[in-house]
């Protein structure tokens, strides 16, 4: 609540000095604010290439290669290439000499660790997200020139080349043809930096994660090729059709060309869900004379097919994936001819699979005991077949055909030549603008977790698209029901494909809804843009209702156990609710939406949003506080808390100061030297820091005024992030070991993740101090947090009329020193982060609050 404004004119202290040494950005106690760069983003490919290559499989990088070429004289021969920070893109190579073909094996890893292992850091077989699933990828090389990859690979900082098949092949230039924004830092409306540069590289990292994990359209592009022979299919995730679900007992037949390696496809499993639990079917070619050398004949050998469950068929840390069997073919199952292949699903777990009319395998999936569904997770509703090669195959598909097998009534048949498959299927090129989780993974939208990136993009790039082009895609695959796609696939979808999607993760992520509402009002604060709130006004509404119904629980006001479609308790963390962080998420949800319908003048329903919103903060403080502890329960009934309980608590401002005060205090167990652990409500956690979890506390510590907490904070979790090492990506985190070392959860961690940046938005909206508070920053406060260790900082804020200009630093008597510069028409209020007089454009004395006008430069300093 803003403090009355005090102005002490005509008094006329004695002891005051010329306390400011200077009144202009470029006198001041910091340097000068540099002029945003100017910047077209090019038309045609934009190439990055390394920093560095070196020879060998190694992260010292002591004996560069320099401008001398990649020269592959023998097998085996590796070449590392280090780009500094995250890129993305297709790879290419510029093929100097060759003599007859040559096979290189090529790794991808955010982190070099990835290098040494087989699968680099992948697979990532998790989403059909219009880029590569393999982490390692086989080229075949047949001719000078340049040769350029398929697949885009989302996020990496490292590259391996190898050759694996033939000799006398040099390679000039290699790198990626970027997929993303190559725009610079420099030329981006946001800025900030600090006499302390890490802080100045902390902010940089959430930008640079920003343009890593949004993409504009057309930008992604399309994993199947539709030819007149049919889809030709390069090994990755198979992805689902959702024209034909849930069939019992029926066969599915499609021909199949191999052009190389083998064919893979799907039957009766989950669609685009959080678990895969029908049967992976790979069939292997004979493996003819020119195959890849590197081909992991005991995974997948020739003439065999090879059944698998789960993700894939191997494992990636939280994406388990079976080999269950192997059935060989007795006989050669040769490439670039055409087979038939059929497979019947009895509906009872058993199959049989016929190539060319011969019967090549009979089972019973459930007879292997692995990877059976698991009903507690929700999403499994929806099942069908789906199609898609191995790693380092490509075969072509057409004229897939699904008959009953009572009465052979055909249900489904598709030659696969239009251009209809590709949203069929999910893997057409993007036509919205979207914004990925991560680069490499989830590269799927997930909309609870662009709470935090979000704010990033708005406060650095100042993109607003990042939120009005993402919301477009989401709110255009709302379902009448009101329900928003928790996560949804980044292709253009047909109507069938999003109903089916959007209601499989639901209900699990109900919360997700009122994170919305916070991301849509967070834009509408930082861009102004009214018109957008107006336009999707009806279909928050809509939201809200459908998730408040499934979420509140009426006798206790708080929110509650969700249960699944067929009412079935959900497993995890929610279901576990009727504690503060869900219920939070509530209420922050409905108060935003209580502020956006006094806008469009719907009095009625800011009164029961905020109505409501008041019922369940008092269900907070009445029934989850426990006194002996000394914090808010974090579920009704059991003792202990969850850390996100606590930052919740704070950031909605839950309780007294004094009750906020012990829920700070009781933080210190759970400290650990890289952030705070999970907290006490969940036993056997892995003793993880989650960034994202850290944005809401830092936050939260930012808004208690507790700068010494908040501070160490960003210190320990961030720092790990800007340390040059062979770790660093230049991008923030999904999570960090509990040292601060990394990688938080192994080889699976996302490098590029937008949750884990707010350390940027904190620096800009609580260090630098400018924070809209009213939309498009019609009106704003200067109010950096009071005694933040830095000599200096200053920095540029993105808002609809232009750029707002602050700094803040001491001066050499020890003095605080202020500037402000806004657009005309915007009205700012300064709120100093001390006590005591300052003057005003070196006039006399005042305290309290100030109040500053837009269109010219205003400066303060501590007397
Ligand atoms: C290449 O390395 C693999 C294993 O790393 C080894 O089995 C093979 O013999 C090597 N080939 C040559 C030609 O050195
Ligand atoms: C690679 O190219 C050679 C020469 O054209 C060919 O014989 C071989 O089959 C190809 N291998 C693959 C896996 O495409
Ligand atoms: C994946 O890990 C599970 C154990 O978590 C194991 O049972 C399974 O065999 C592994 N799969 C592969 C392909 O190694
Ligand atoms: C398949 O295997 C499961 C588990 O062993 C068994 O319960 C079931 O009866 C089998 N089904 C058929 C049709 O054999
Ligand atoms: C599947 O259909 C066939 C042909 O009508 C029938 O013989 C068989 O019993 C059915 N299987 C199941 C499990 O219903
Ligand atoms: C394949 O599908 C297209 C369009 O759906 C149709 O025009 C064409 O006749 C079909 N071809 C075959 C061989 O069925
Ligand atoms: C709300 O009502 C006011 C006063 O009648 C009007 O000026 C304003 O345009 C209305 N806002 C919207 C979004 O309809
Ligand atoms: C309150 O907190 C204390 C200390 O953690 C705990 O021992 C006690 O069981 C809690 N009370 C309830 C009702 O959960
Ligand atoms: C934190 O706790 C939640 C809730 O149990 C759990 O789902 C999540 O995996 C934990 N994360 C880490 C990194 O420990
Ligand atoms: C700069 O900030 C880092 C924390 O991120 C801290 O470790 C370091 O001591 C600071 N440097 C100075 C000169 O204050
Ligand atoms: C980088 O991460 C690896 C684990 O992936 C860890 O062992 C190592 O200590 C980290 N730091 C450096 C400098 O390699």
């Amino acid at each position: 609540m803003p403090r009355k404004t005090s102005f002490l004119a005509g008094l006329c202290l004695a002891t005051a000095l010329p306390a400011c040494t200077g009144f202009s950005l470029s006198t001041g106690p910091w340097p000068s604010i540099p002029p945003r760069a100017s910047y077209t983003e090019p038309d045609g490919d934009e190439h990055v290439g390394p920093a560095v290559i070196v020879e060998g499989l190694t992260s010292d990088l002591a004996n560069p290669l320099g401008s001398s070429p990649m020269v592959f004289d023998r097998v085996n021969k590796t070449y590392t290439l280090d780009y500094g920070r995250n890129v993305a893109g297709k790879p290419f190579f510029q093929i100097e000499t060759l003599d007859d073909f040559a096979q290189i094996e090529v790794k991808y890893t955010e982190s070099y660790i990835g290098l040494e292992h087989a699968q680099a850091d992948g697979p990532y077989a998790f989403s059909n997200a219009l880029g590569a699933t393999f982490r390692v990828e086989t080229f075949n090389i047949t001719k000078t020139g340049e040769f350029r990859g398929y697949f885009i690979q989302g996020a990496q900082r490292w590259q391996s080349i190898k050759l694996v098949h033939g000799s006398g092949l040099t390679i000039s230039k290699a790198g990626f043809v970027s997929s993303i924004s190559m725009q610079p830092l420099d030329s981006i409306k946001g800025y900030f930096a600090a006499s302390n540069s890490s802080y100045t590289d902390m902010w940089a990292l959430g930008p640079r994660t920003e343009q890593l994990d949004c993409f504009p359209p057309g930008t992604q592009t399309a994993t199947w090729d539709i030819t007149p022979q049919g889809a030709y299919i390069r090994g990755q995730k198979p992805a689902s059709t959702t024209h034909m679900t849930n069939v019992n007992n029926y066969t599915l037949t499609f021909e199949t060309m191999i052009d190389y390696g083998g064919v893979g496809w799907r039957v009766d499993t989950e669609i685009d869900a959080i678990q895969a639990t029908g049967p992976i079917f790979v069939l292997t070619s004979e493996y003819p004379e020119g195959t890849f050398a590197n081909t992991d004949r005991s995974l997948v050998p020739p003439n065999t097919l090879v059944l698998g469950r789960g993700w894939s068929l191997q494992n990636q840390t939280s994406l388990p994936g079976f080999v269950l069997d192997k059935f060989p073919v007795d006989f050669a199952v040769m490439e670039k001819e055409w087979h038939t292949i059929s497979t019947v699903s009895l509906g009872d777990s058993t199959y049989k699979v016929y190539l060319d009319g011969r019967e090549i395998a009979a089972f019973n999936i459930s007879s292997y005991g692995l990877a059976d569904p698991n009903p507690f997770i929700p999403g499994g509703d929806n099942k069908g077949f789906a199609l898609g090669p191995w790693q380092d195959q490509a075969a072509y598909y057409r004229n897939v055909i699904l008959t009953s097998n009572n009465g052979n009534q055909i249900l489904y048949s598709n030659n696969l030549t239009s251009m209809d498959v590709l949203p069929e299927f999910g893997v057409a090129t993007n036509t919205d603008y979207i914004c990925s989780d991560g680069g490499k993974r989830d590269r799927y939208a997930w909309l609870g977790d662009r709470l935090i990136s979000a704010k990033t993009g708005l406060a650095s790039t100042g993109d607003w698209k990042s939120v009005s082009g993402s919301a477009a895609q989401f709110f255009s695959r709302q379902t009448t029901a009101g329900q928003l796609p928790a996560n949804t696939l980044f292709s253009p979808l047909d109507t069938r494909g999003v109903l089916i999607r959007t209601e499989n993760v639901d209900p699990l992520l109900v919360d997700y809804d009122f994170d919305t509402v916070q991301v849509v009002h967070d834009y509408w604060m930082r861009s102004g843009d009214s018109a957008f709130i107006e336009k999707y006004y009806n279909q928050l509404v809509a939201m809200v209702s459908y998730s408040v119904s499934r979420a509140l629980d009426l006798p206790t006001q708080l929110y509650g156990a969700p249960t699944g479609p067929k009412g079935i308790p959900l497993g995890g963390q929610k279901a576990q609710a009727l504690g503060p962080a869900e219920t939070i998420s509530m209420i922050l949800g409905l108060e935003r939406m209580a502020d956006m319908s006094e806008f469009v003048n719907n009095t009625r329903s800011a009164l029961f949003y905020r109505a409501q919103a008041n019922l369940s903060r008092d269900a907070i403080d009445t029934r989850l506080w426990n006194e002996t502890g000394g914090y808010y329960a974090g579920t009704l009934g059991f003792a202990g808390f969850d850390l996100m309980d606590a930052a919740q608590v704070l950031l909605a401002r839950v309780g007294t100061p004094e009750r906020r005060a012990k829920v700070i205090d009781n933080l210190a167990p759970l400290r650990l030297p890289a952030g705070y652990s999970n907290g006490t409500r969940y036993v056997n956690t892995p003793a993880v820091v989650n960034p994202f979890n850290m944005g809401f506390l830092l936050q939260g510590f930012a808004m208690e005024q507790r700068t010494a907490l908040a501070q160490e904070l960003l210190d320990i979790t961030w720092g790990p992030m800007i340390r040059q090492d062979r770790n660093y990506t230049g991008t923030t985190w999904e999570y960090l070991s509990a040292d601060g070392v990394y990688p938080g959860l192994d080889l699976f961690t996302s490098c590029s993740h937008g949750w884990g940046s707010y350390a940027t938005v904190f620096l800009t909206d609580y260090v630098l101090g400018v924070r809209a508070t009213a939309p498009g920053f019609a009106t704003y406060t200067f109010a950096p947090l009071p005694g933040f260790k830095s000599e200096w900082v200053h920095g540029r804020v993105p808002t609809p009329a232009g750029e707002i200009l602050a700094a803040w630093g001491y001066e050499p008597s020890g003095k605080l020193a202020m500037e402000i510069t806004a657009p005309a028409g915007l009205k700012g209020t300064v709120v100093v982060p001390f006590s005591g007089q300052y003057s005003v454009d070196g006039g006399q004395g005042q305290e309290g609050e100030l109040e500053v006008e837009g269109g010219k430069t205003v400066t303060i300093c501590q007397l």
